[in-house]
């Protein structure tokens, strides 16, 4: 199978950074999302990081230009007719992915890849939702996508083995480092991460240190680049909580309760980051 031009569903954070890096590597990319808007919106943020990569002269303007031009606007879930792969980035809820497949299912020609990028819902429960299971996989980019080297491919019950190759040759196109992971809740990624973070929101919640202290203590004494509660921040705090909540649900094990903090936070709608605070406050 060869992998020429992508489609990628939702222009959030996870999915104008998948759609720069498959646009860099020379794919020709259909970025689509609800409306207009949406999708400029996303087409701004990878127009100023090749901007950035132009000053730091890592790319000519010419380059740039190129990497635009195989962006390409969609609101119309029917230019997936037009694809060779569909990475799906939309919002972290299975109702919503199982709709968006089931479209996708039946607007794209039979050869066409159907992948997720979600980072801890059960790639064989939305394969279900299409009469193409073998077509379908898991592929787990890390935030910020143009930076991180990861990508975590996992594989649904009945991803067939020719799928897994493709989506792994194309991960190392990309410039990513491909890791095969089965399909189980959190896969490894967020099954090893979450509960570090949810742990150390248990720190702060039991007054153990102060949230500066927990992040510095990780940071200088792990050598993690963030420390957790930042972390937690610049992830979504909205998302923590929905990946716990997929790992107490999918392994029944209390280890995995999210903490009361932490749901008190998303109530409050301090989500982090993205709406100005979270565990700190953004300007
Ligand atoms: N988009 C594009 N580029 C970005 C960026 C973004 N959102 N954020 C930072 N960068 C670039 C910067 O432009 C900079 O590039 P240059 O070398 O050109 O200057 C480079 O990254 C380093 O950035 P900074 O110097 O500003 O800051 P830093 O050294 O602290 O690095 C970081 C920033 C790469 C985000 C680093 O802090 C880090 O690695 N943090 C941890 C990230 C992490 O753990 N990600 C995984 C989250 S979990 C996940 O994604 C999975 C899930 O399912 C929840």
């Amino acid at each position: 199978m060869e992998i020429k031009s992508v489609m990628v569903v939702g222009a959030g954070q996870m999915g104008s950074g998948i759609a720069q890096v498959c646009a860099m590597a020379g794919y020709k990319v259909y970025l689509n999302d609800l409306t207009d808007e949406l999708v400029e919106k996303g087409l701004n943020v990878i127009e100023k990081n090749l901007s950035r990569q132009v000053e730091k002269e890592r790319m000519t303007e010419i380059e740039k230009a190129n990497v635009v031009e195989n962006l390409n606007r969609s609101t119309d879930l029917n230019d997936a007719e037009k694809v060779d792969i569909v990475i799906e980035a939309a919002t972290e809820n299975m109702e919503v992915k199982k709709e968006i497949f089931a479209k996708l299912d039946k607007i794209a020609p039979e050869h066409v890849i159907l992948a997720s990028n979600t980072s801890s819902l059960p790639i064989t429960e939305i394969a279900a939702a299409t009469t193409r299971p073998e077509k379908v996989i898991g592929m787990h980019f890390m935030n910020p996508v143009p930076v991180m080297r990861l990508i975590e491919i996992i594989r649904g019950l009945a991803t067939a083995d020719e799928v897994y190759k493709t989506v792994e040759a194309m991960a190392k196109t990309l410039g990513k480092v491909p890791v095969e992971v089965n399909d189980f809740p959190g896969f490894v990624s967020n099954r090893v991460l979450m509960p570090m973070i949810n742990e150390a929101i248990y720190t702060l919640y039991e007054s153990v240190a102060t949230k500066e202290a927990i992040d510095e203590v990780m940071k200088l004494g792990m050598n993690h680049p963030m420390g957790p509660l930042t972390l937690a921040d610049f992830i979504g705090l909205d998302t923590c909580l929905y990946i716990m909540e997929t790992l107490h649900e999918g392994f029944g094990d209390d280890k995995y309760r999210p903490c009361p903090l932490l749901r008190k936070y998303v109530k409050a709608g301090w989500l982090g980051k993205k709406t100005g605070r979270g565990f700190y406050i953004y300007d």
